[in-house]
């Protein structure tokens, strides 16, 4: 891996265009995505690590004394991992595999925070073994087992318990977390019962609380609400509760839409958080790599529909899911810059026998060519992760752009890795 510190400087500085056309061909920072398309084929994802870096410091620069542990959900790849964790950058874990995961890339176990309402006995031993910094427990059965655990193995895990402030998020339902009949977190009656029992407990550290009230968050007063739902409980143990994990969810704008800017959380949230000294802990995922990946895609036919075309390429909901599972809109771009201005409204459709199978409808294209590649973007987060291998599809490549270079970073499936584990 390029040392970070190396690069150091530079990132500090927003790349302007990192991805932008020159000489009539589409390049991500120094790198033409052509280029890569020729040597690795389609479908096949993209990230450049100086896009990621940037929003890990531009997040850093709004909240400057928050630790930001980056959330592996939203990518996971051990490259971009590593490139984050070299940045200063925690990770936010859901399971014993993204622990494993983080610990692989060379991520220090304490700098590890576990999430997630459903921790099986396995996952939980292994992450004590491991060390991680912070237990984010979603119920009281799974404090009690922690506890029980904990005893048993003569390990003391701090804990913050993730508290359901009953807010509704303003984003897709999918997505919204914080309100009461959501799965996640503890309420605030039942929370401030298991605070009274467990807050000097001898078998954890119990020392503060989270929310994460959804992802792609439409706006800073829901995260607000939140955050004031639960000061009391905080307020109630100033000696004890002395750290508030705020989660993730900072929006990024797929297609030009205005969202809230990291800086207007920031703002919000020290105003409400005003005169206390709480140790900020952040999970954003979307936010440092949404932006920072693309999904390349080639043209395999185009066939007429009733006010367009359909463009059938060779990738779909099995590199990239959320356009089918949430309505997503990405944005798709031509990696050979049009030479006119004709354009046509396409439907750029996927090989998957699935009617939603639809990377992008009603989009204004140019007339495509048969081999044409097109770039998917905004699909570094919750891409290349939630894919599958459905219709039995070897899962795409990886690759990472470090400035001027790149380097496979995961290799394309094989039909043999598809059939490697079942027996016959
Ligand atoms: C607990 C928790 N933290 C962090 C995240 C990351 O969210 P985002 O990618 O929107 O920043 C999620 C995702 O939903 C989450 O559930």
């Amino acid at each position: 891996m390029t040392p970070f510190k190396r690069i150091e400087g530079k990132l500090h500085v927003e790349p302007q265009n990192f991805i932008a056309y020159r000489d009539g061909q589409l390049y991500m920072d120094g790198v033409s995505l052509a280029e890569i398309a020729t040597q690795m084929g389609t479908p096949c994802y993209v990230y450049s690590r100086d896009r990621a870096l940037a929003n890990f410091w531009r997040l850093q620069g709004a909240f400057p004394s928050a630790e930001i542990h980056y959330s592996l959900k939203a990518n996971a790849n051990l490259a971009l991992i590593g490139a984050l964790a070299q940045a200063g950058a925690g990770m936010d874990a859901v399971s014993g595999g993204e622990i494993f995961r983080a610990v692989r890339a060379g991520v220090d176990p304490s700098r590890i925070v576990f999430a997630g309402v459903g921790k099986t006995i396995s996952d939980l031993a292994y992450a004590l073994d491991t060390g991680i910094g912070w237990f984010n427990v979603e119920s009281a059965s799974e404090l009690a087992r922690l506890v029980e655990m904990a005893r048993n193995k003569g390990k003391r895990p701090r804990v913050a318990l993730r508290i359901n402030p009953d807010v509704q998020a303003d984003t897709h339902h999918y997505i919204a977390t914080g309100h009461a009949r959501a799965k996640f977190g503890i309420s605030l009656s039942e929370a401030q019962l298991l605070l009274n029992e467990y807050i000097s407990s001898p078998d954890i550290d119990l020392s503060g609380l989270h929310i994460h009230i959804g992802s792609q968050l439409g706006t800073v007063q829901r995260t607000v609400e939140g955050v004031q739902a639960i000061l009391p409980l905080i307020d109630a143990y100033p000696e004890q509760l002395l750290t508030l994990n705020l989660g993730g969810g900072f929006p990024v704008s797929y297609t030009g839409e205005p969202v809230p800017a990291a800086d207007a959380f920031a703002t919000a949230l020290h105003r409400c958080l005003a005169g206390r000294s709480l140790r900020l802990l952040l999970e954003p995922g979307r936010y440092i790599v949404a932006d920072a990946g693309v999904l390349l895609v080639s043209v395999e036919y185009v066939k007429p529909a009733p006010d367009g075309v359909i463009v059938v390429v060779d990738g779909g909901m099995t590199e990239l899911i959320r356009p089918a599972l949430y309505g997503a809109i990405h944005n798709v771009l031509p990696v050979r810059e049009a030479r006119t201005a004709t354009r046509a409204t396409s439907h750029v459709v996927g090989p998957i026998c699935e009617s939603a199978d639809v990377l992008r409808a009603d989009i204004a294209l140019p007339p495509l060519q048969v081999g044409e590649l097109l770039a998917v973007l905004h699909a570094g987060a919750y891409g290349a992760v939630m894919g599958s291998t459905y219709n039995a599809r070897p899962r795409p490549p990886e690759i990472l752009i470090e400035g001027e270079h790149w380097r496979m970073v995961r290799r394309r499936e094989t039909w043999d890795d598809l059939i490697r584990l079942e027996v016959q």
